[in-house]
C-alpha cells in the first residue's frame, strides 16, 4: 500500500515537475530578464589579468561594508556535515559583509528530492533567491542555462583570475554558448562504498572490488548476521544514486558514458546485466530500506550492523560530523567494478534574473569561488575543491585520495546528481526506478529506461 502511495505521489510530482521544466524551456513562460547593469562588470583590464595570473585577493572587496539588505541562498543542505560546511561559507560571507543579512533558504531532502520543485515554482513565480545549488553539467545547462532566468557569470570569473585555478574540464560542463553559467564550490564523488573497518577486520574478510567478490563476501555477512550493504530509499533518488554506480560498474566508463549519447542502448544485454545486478544488490540490502533516508542507511553501518552503503562522499561528511574518523572506524573504496573511474558531479551556485539583491549575490558567488571558501567548506562536507590552487594539507586522508583519483581516473557524469543528465530526464529515471524497486521487472525498466534516452537524445 505504502509503495502504491509512494508510486501515486511520485507521479503527481514528474507530471508537475515535466510541466514546469518545460514552462521554463518556454521562452513565453519567462519572467522579463533584468538587464545585466553595465558597472558589474569585469574590469577592462581582466584578459591582461588572466596571463599574468594575478593571485587572489583574499581581503574582503572595498565596497563590503556599504552593501547591505538581505541575500537569500537557496540549498537542500540540511543533514549533518552539509550543514556546518555550508554554514562555513556563511561564516566567511558575514566576515566580507558585515551589514548583509543572510537568509539560509534550505528545503530538506536529498539530491534536491523536494528543493527542486521549491525553486522551479519560486522561480516560475518571479521570487527567485539571491543565488541557488544547482549542480554543474546538464542540470545547470539543459535545464536553466536558455529560459532566461539566470545570468552568465564570466565577469567574476574574469575579475577574481578564476580560469587560472579552476580546470578546464569543469569550465566546460558550466559553459554554454560561450558563457559560464555557474560557480562551483566542490566536486562530490558518487561511486564510493563506505565500511566499517570493524566489522571487515573482526571478520578477516576483504573488501569486495568486484561484484563477484561482493556477493560472495555478502553471503558470508548474512551468516554472520550481519546486513551485507545499506540503502535508505524512502527518497528514491538513493537508488537511482545506487543503479549508477552498478551501471558504471558492469557497463565500465565507456559503455556508461554511451547511454548517453546513444550509443549504448537502455535495453542492450549489458545494460540488462546492470539492472539484474542492481535489482541482486537489493536482495541482500537492508528490508526495511524504503523507510530509511541515506543518512539513516549510513547510521546502520556506523552502529556495525550493516557492513557498506554505497552513498556519495557527502556520506563522509555525515560520518564525520558523528565523530567517526576515516581510516579508523570507516574505509572506503569504489563501488563494486568501478575501480579507476571517478563519477563526479559538482554543486555550484547560480546569479538568477530579477533578483533584489544583485551585488549581494555577486559577493557570494566570490566567496563559494574563493580557495578561502573552498578550504573552508571542502573539509568538512566529504569533497575536494575544483580549484586546483587549494591547500591539500587540510583534506583529511579520503578527500586526499580522492583528489588524486579525481586527477588520474576517468571521470563519469553522475545520473542522479545532475552531471550527465537535464532534470526532466533524471525525473524520467527516478519514475522507472520507483517501479524497478517494487516490482523488480527487469525488461520493463530496460524498456522504460530506453524510451526516456528516446525521448531526451536528440
Ligand atoms: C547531492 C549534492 C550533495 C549532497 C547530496 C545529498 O545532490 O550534490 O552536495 O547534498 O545531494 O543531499
Amino acid at each position: 500500500m505504502r509503495q502504491v502511495l509512494k508510486v501515486s505521489v511520485l507521479c503527481v510530482m514528474v507530471v508537475f515537475l515535466i510541466t514546469a521544466f518545460s514552462l521554463i524551456g518556454c521562452k513565453t513562460a519567462v519572467p522579463e530578464t533584468t538587464a545585466v547593469p553595465e558597472t558589474t562588470a569585469a574590469p577592462e583590464t581582466t584578459a591582461a589579468a588572466e596571463t599574468t595570473a594575478a593571485p587572489e585577493t583574499t581581503a574582503a572587496p572595498e565596497t563590503t561594508a556599504a552593501l547591505s539588505g538581505k541575500l537569500e541562498v537557496f540549498s537542500w543542505w540540511t543533514h549533518g556535515g552539509e550543514v556546518d560546511a555550508l554554514n562555513s561559507l556563511f561564516e566567511i560571507y558575514k566576515k566580507r559583509f558585515p551589514n548583509v543579512e543572510i537568509i539560509n533558504a534550505t528545503v530538506a531532502g536529498g539530491a534536491g528530492f523536494n528543493a527542486k520543485a521549491v525553486l522551479v515554482t519560486r522561480m516560475q513565480g518571479g521570487d527567485p533567491p539571491e543565488s541557488f545549488q544547482v549542480h554543474a553539467g546538464q542540470e545547470l545547462i539543459g535545464t536553466w542555462v536558455g529560459t532566461g532566468l539566470i545570468e552568465p557569470v564570466d565577469f567574476i570569473f574574469e575579475k577574481n583570475n578564476w580560469l587560472d585555478v579552476y580546470p578546464a574540464d569543469i569550465i566546460d560542463i558550466i559553459s554554454q554558448d560561450g558563457k559560464i553559467w555557474s560557480v562551483p564550490v566542490n566536486i562530490h564523488r558518487s561511486n564510493v562504498m563506505w565500511y566499517n573497518k570493524e566489522v571487515f577486520e573482526s571478520n578477516s574478510l576483504q573488501v569486495p572490488k568486484t561484484f563477484d567478490e561482493f556477493f560472495a563476501v555478502a553471503e558470508k555477512l548474512k551468516a554472520l548476521g550481519i546486513t551485507p550493504i545499506t540503502l535508505g530509499d524512502k527518497e528514491i533518488w538513493t537508488a537511482t544514486h545506487l543503479f549508477e554506480d552498478v551501471l558504471l560498474g558492469v557497463l565500465g566508463a565507456e559503455g556508461y558514458r554511451g547511454l548517453f549519447d546513444g550509443s549504448v542502448k537502455w535495453n542492450s544485454p549489458e545494460a540488462i546485466k546492470a539492472i539484474e545486478t542492481f535489482v541482486k544488490v537489493l536482495g541482500v540490502a537492508n528490508k526495511d530500506h524504503s523507510a530509511l533516508l541515506w543518512d539513516e542507511a549510513a547510521d546502520l553501518v556506523i552502529d556495525g550492523s550493516a557492513a557498506t552503503t554505497i552513498m556519495g562522499d557527502w556520506a563522509e561528511g555525515y560520518m564525520k560530523s558523528k565523530g567517526w574518523v576515516p581510516g579508523v572506524d570507516f574505509g572506503w573504496a569504489p563501488s563494486p567494478g568501478t575501480e579507476g573511474s571517478f563519477m563526479m558531479l559538482s554543486d555550484s551556485f547560480s546569479l538568477p534574473t530579477g533578483i533584489k539583491n544583485r551585488d549581494a549575490a555577486i559577493g557570494w558567488l566570490e566567496v563559494v569561488g574563493s580557495k578561502e571558501g573552498q578550504d573552508a567548506f571542502n573539509p568538512i562536507k566529504g569533497s575536494i575543491p575544483p580549484r586546483t590552487d587549494c591547500d591539500v594539507s587540510l583534506y583529511d586522508p579520503y578527500l586526499q585520495s580522492s583528489i588524486k583519483d579525481y586527477a588520474t581516473n576517468k571521470l563519469t557524469p553522475s545520473i542522479k546528481h545532475g552531471a550527465a543528465v537535464s532534470e526532466p530526464w533524471a525525473v524520467e529515471i527516478d519514475n522507472v526506478m520507483t517501479m524497478l524497486v517494487s516490482d523488480k521487472n527487469v525488461e520493463a525498466a530496460a524498456a522504460k529506461f530506453q524510451s526516456a534516452a528516446d525521448e531526451f537524445i536528440k
